[in-house]
């Protein structure tokens, strides 16, 4: 049994099966290609919706230091990821990591706990995108059904001045301390988050139709959301009142997390999600023209160019306005209002570019699930349907289409604070595996050739596997419980059905390398 559990995959054949074509995936992703998706998957919510909160709850002005943090680990994971990912371009990304060096099993569980990074992202995401596109629709007159654009049975009040808002106990806190009841406040139950329903159904449209139509598409979000981030920062700088940054790190109010150092780690813990993403390159490794070379390129490329802007902008955006007021779904849009009047021809500007990036990142995580699973059917883990290319598209048309059935129900009637813990709990989960496999297989088979080499091993990968952990440790307890009860119900799949169907049923043959 524990032969089974541990068998690995010959890292030769799985040098034998990227460089083979017979895939039936097409081949054109170029470095730049790689690096738009990556940025393409990483700047989305994170900014646009989380660094307000995290900066008014957590962390005030230094949450530029949260940024700095938070950014340093990932950037320990992504050189882990680029030496995987340039060794062994396959579509399977840490799911095939930890195969070749970790075992079936626990490979096995990186790729279901994959679902939670890539497939929840989505359905977190779109819950986002469709909060921008009701305010912005609603800036034009255009007013969708309250009742179809939030998650099933949430209520929504009607804030005078403000309009139609999730109830959250942070609303009812903030009202009351202005004298309003929320009880007295017109009430809706909302039955579907329709528009967060409909852009995963024509993404995943777009995504069936073709690999390059889906980058082309991703192309034109990234250079969007990138440059309207550029003129807010440039124009920004010009509205910095150097009192919003005093006192740079609040003090601490007396409760762990809030303010002071221990608010700047959870502030860090919060804006993981915004580097969620740059991960998602490694599933196109197939599609690469120059995998070897290029992924290490559009990983590392990607998460710098995004580290960089989020540090500007959080600098900026503090300081044009008091991080006190930045408790709200769309900060960056507060920062331009505080330029005053004459600014504010920016603001849909800065609304379409959110949505822009929301789209290029429910795009990626959308491609980056089916090209996962089409892995682990290839490997008998799942059915062989989940493995089907498109004669035509050369997509995975199968899994992309069921990928998107799940994340449309998902996206429909759950909130997205449930969503986005599990995303964060389940990438952190997939980086220490990728950190540690790193080491193993640097002791297991020093000889491979690696075209791009993790520097300081084993220091780096030890303690990007360290501070993943600790982030991991700071989620709540539900969380916890939510990724045990989904990891119990991988551990039904596996054990009923991919230990037998696995193509390493021949252990002999394998278990040597
Ligand atoms: N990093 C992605 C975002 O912030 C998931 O939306």
């Amino acid at each position: 049994m524990a032969n089974r559990l541990f068998r690995t995959k010959s890292i030769h054949h799985l040098m034998d099966e990227a460089s083979n074509s017979s895939h039936g995936f097409k081949r054109t992703l170029t470095a730049t290609n790689l690096t738009t998706l990556g940025i393409g998957a990483i700047i989305g919510a994170g900014i646009f919706v989380l660094s307000g909160q995290a900066a008014a709850q957590y962390a005030g002005p230094a949450i530029v230091i949260s940024f700095i943090i938070s950014g340093i680990a990932c950037a320990f994971a992504g050189l882990c990821y680029a030496e995987f990912a340039s060794m062994i371009p396959i579509a399977g990304s840490a799911y095939t990591y930890a195969y070749a060096t970790l075992g079936e099993f626990l490979a096995w569980i990186i790729g279901w706990d994959l679902i939670l990074e890539y497939l929840f992202a989505a359905s977190t995401v779109s819950v986002g995108w469709s909060g921008y596109v009701v305010s912005f629709l609603r800036d034009f007159g255009i007013h969708l059904p309250t009742y179809l654009t939030a998650a099933t049975g949430s209520i929504l009040v009607e804030v005078p001045k403000v309009g139609w808002q999730q109830l959250t106990h942070n609303l009812t806190q903030a009202l009351t301390s202005q004298g309003i009841n929320v009880d007295n406040l017109p009430h809706v139950t909302a039955v579907l988050n329709l528009p967060a329903m409909f852009i995963i159904a024509v993404l995943t449209v777009l995504l069936v139709i073709g690999i390059k139509e889906s980058a082309n598409f991703n192309n034109i979000m990234v250079i969007t959301k990138v440059s309207v981030i550029i003129i807010f920062i440039a124009i920004g700088i010009f509205f910095i009142k150097t009192a919003n940054w005093h006192p740079f790190i609040p003090k601490n109010s007396g409760m762990i997390g809030h303010f002071g150092w221990s608010g700047i780690l959870r502030g860090a813990g919060v804006i993981f999600f915004a580097y969620i993403g740059f991960d998602a390159v490694s599933t196109a490794a197939q599609e690469a023209k120059n995998p070897q070379k290029d992924m290490p390129i559009g990983i590392l490329g990607s998460l710098s160019i995004s580290t960089v802007l989020y540090i500007l902008v959080a600098l900026v955006l503090t300081g044009i306005v008091s991080y006190t007021e930045l408790n709200v779904a769309d900060p960056v849009a507060v920062g331009v209002n505080s330029m005053g009047q004459g600014m504010f021809w920016l603001r849909p500007i800065i609304k379409i570019a959110a949505i822009a990036g929301l789209s290029s990142v429910i795009l990626v995580m959308l491609l980056g699930q089916p090209r996962i699973f089409f892995t682990m059917a290839k490997d008998g883990l799942l059915p062989p349907v989940f493995s089907k290319v498109h004669p035509r598209f050369g997509t995975p048309y199968v899994s992309t289409l069921m990928t998107g059935s799940v994340a449309i129900v998902l996206a429909g009637i759950l909130p997205i604070s449930i969503l986005g813990e599990l995303v964060s709990i389940g990438t952190l989960l997939a980086f220490v595996i990728v950190c540690i496999s790193v080491i193993v297989l640097r002791r297991t088979r020093p000889e491979l050739k690696r075209p791009f080499r993790t520097p300081f091993v084993p220091v780096l990968p030890i303690l990007g596997a360290l501070i993943c952990f600790i982030q991991m440790a700071f989620l709540p307890l539900d969380t916890w419980l939510r990724l045990l009860i989904w990891m119990l119900l991988g551990f039904i799949i596996y054990f009923s059905y991919g230990i037998r169907k696995s193509k390493l049923r021949n252990i002999d043959g394998n278990t040597k390398q």
